[in-house]
């Protein structure tokens, strides 16, 4: 599986390859688009050793990556590593979360995304947690809250967006403010992505 992504990062055309992030939504995960049909996007996040998702659970509640939901329905495939897939519901006896929500507008005729506290009391618990498997799709809709916990050491794993379904979307995190600081730098060029990429599953 992951040779197959090797090839579909050697295959993807520059300005789809240059929508790829470094630390995609926390430290050490890097986001890899490798296609973009009409906004649909296929990626990988690649968790570097010394990324923190194995904090990402009720136990120690240091949600790195807070829980969400998404405008699309996904399907997601291990690539590498041990990744669990944790999906929460709302629940009176779950821990206490704030809820910000997102969406997308466009200022200056550009594309942005702005998000706002909609709730500081959310109660959520976790409803289910499943392996991710090299062979097997793993499918979510676009209402399902969910985070991702990966072992401690390298991880990695595919998601394939579906159609967009709504205009916004939610994140449940414990801090009743949101730290993007040093977050969402990009690469330099198709070349570094591609070195980049070898380089995490060589
Ligand atoms: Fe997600």
């Amino acid at each position: 599986m992951s040779r197959e992504f090797l090839k579909m990062v050697n295959d993807a055309d520059e300005k789809t390859l240059m929508m790829s992030l470094r630390d995609c939504h926390a430290n050490a995960v890097d986001s890899i688009v490798v296609k973009n049909n009409n906004g649909i996007l296929t990626r990988a996040f690649i968790a570097w050793g010394p990324h923190k998702l194995w904090m990402n659970k009720p136990e120690i509640k240091d949600y790195t990556v807070g829980i969400h939901d998404h405008k699309y329905p996904l399907s997601l495939r291990l690539l590498k590593g041990s990744v669990r897939n944790m999906v929460y519901e709302e629940t009176y006896c779950g821990d206490r979360f704030s809820e910000f929500e997102f969406k997308s507008i466009i200022t200056n005729k550009e594309l942005v995304d702005v998000y706002e506290l909609v709730r500081r009391d959310v109660h959520l618990g976790i409803k289910k947690a499943e392996d991710l498997k090299h062979d097997k799709w793993l499918h979510m809709t676009s209402n399902e809250l969910h985070t991702i916990w990966a072992s401690p050491g390298p991880a990695a794993w595919l998601v394939q967006e579906g159609m967009r379904e709504k205009r916004t979307s939610r994140l449940f995190q414990t801090e009743k403010t949101l730290d993007f600081k040093d977050l969402y730098q990009p690469f330099s060029s198709r070349e570094e992505i591609i070195q980049v990429v070898e380089s995490f599953f060589s």
